[in-house]
């Protein structure tokens, strides 16, 4: 068995979820070694503040070009672990990274970019989901090509904070919860359960799992923070807010025309996710939070109060 991961260095550091990842490095340093990011010169640029703050915090910043395997290789020297956080448009681009994590005599772990649904769960459906075709491709170059790496996809399902608000215009018909205006739309009947991961305990369970030795490679860890249906996230509200909302319903029917007609406008991702979560597409048999350690992490209560105070502008 390698030696556990200490010196880990992460790609696509400042977006949606990297923040998060990094956070959760950062909270718990003392466990590692060295702690780096790897970032492009643009976003040097643009995100000024952000970076300065992670070098503050004893962050490496590593600044070069994603696709340059120069940069890439020296990037790499001194580090034991990758993480990806990259964004879904440049997923493929984990390939080479791969390729040259295989060939580096220090790295022995990668985390690719997953944080989603299980892109293998249902046999039938899942190889043909669209969003899911990059991630496949992925999977499949490390079945066939990587030996010696220790690979994990952190499966997480879809993050609570990100379901839990409120959305507007067409896209508010696939679901929505209004603080505001007290108003929520809720996928098929409502009585789906979904598994949730806060985008905080991503990167908590992220780094538990960094901590906890494990078994076999590529290997898939299916994780959460909670399990709850469109109701219970509802009745959840409405207790805090003090008071009954209107609801309305979009049926999975419904929701598959949504996501038709918006693929047929161009992309339909955001409708397509949903529709695979209420149809039970994040239920998996067991969760694997027990075999990283059972770290400590958040519940529907918890998301729900932070949903509140975000949407009345105190969070
Ligand atoms: N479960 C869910 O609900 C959910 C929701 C959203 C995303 N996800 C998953 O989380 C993962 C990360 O997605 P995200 O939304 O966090 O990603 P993102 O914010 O779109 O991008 C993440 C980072 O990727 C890097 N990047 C993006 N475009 C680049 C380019 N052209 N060249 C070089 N670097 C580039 C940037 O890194 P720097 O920070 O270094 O600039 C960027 O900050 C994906 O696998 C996605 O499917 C899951």
């Amino acid at each position: 068995m390698a030696s556990p991961p200490k010196k880990t260095l992460v790609f696509g550091a400042t977006g949606v979820i990297g923040k998060y990842i990094i956070s959760g490095l950062i909270d718990d340093k003392a466990s590692f070694e060295k702690i780096g990011i790897f970032t492009s010169p643009a976003t040097v640029e643009n995100k000024k503040d952000e970076i300065a703050a992670l070098k503050e915090q004893g962050v490496e910043i590593l600044v070069g070009n994603v696709e340059y395997e120069a940069d890439v290789v020296k990037a790499y020297d001194g580090y034991d672990t990758v993480i990806s956080a990259l964004g879904r448009s440049t997923i493929l681009l984990q390939i080479p990274l791969f390729r040259l994590a295989e060939a580096s005599p220090t790295i022995h772990t990668f985390f690719p970019s997953e944080y989603g649904t299980d892109i293998e769960y249902f046999p039938i459906t899942s190889p043909h989901e669209k969003p899911h075709q990059l991630k496949l491709q992925v999977r499949k170059y490390v079945r066939e090509h990587i030996r010696k790496l220790n690979v994990t996809y952190l499966v997480t399902g879809p993050y609570s904070d990100l379901y839990l608000s409120a959305q507007t215009g067409d896209f508010e018909r696939a679901g929505s919860f209004d603080v505001k205006s007290g108003k929520a739309v809720l996928l098929g009947d409502g009585n789906g359960k979904v598994s949730f991961t806060s985008m905080r305990d991503v990167g908590v369970l992220l780094v538990a799992a960094l901590k906890t030795p494990v078994q076999g490679s590529p290997k898939t860890l299916k994780v959460n923070s909670f399990t709850a249906t469109p109701r219970e996230i509802l009745a959840e509200f409405e207790r805090q807010t003090g008071k009954s909302w209107s609801v309305g319903y979009t049926s999975l029917e419904e929701l598959r025309r949504l996501e038709g007609d918006a693929w047929e406008r161009g992309d339909g991702t955001r409708y397509t996710l949903r529709r695979i979560w209420t149809e039970g597409g994040t239920l998996y048999a067991e969760r694997d939070n027990g075999s990283v350690g059972e770290p400590g992490v958040e519940t529907l209560e918890g998301q729900v109060r932070r949903a509140i105070e975000k949407q009345e502008g105190r969070g």
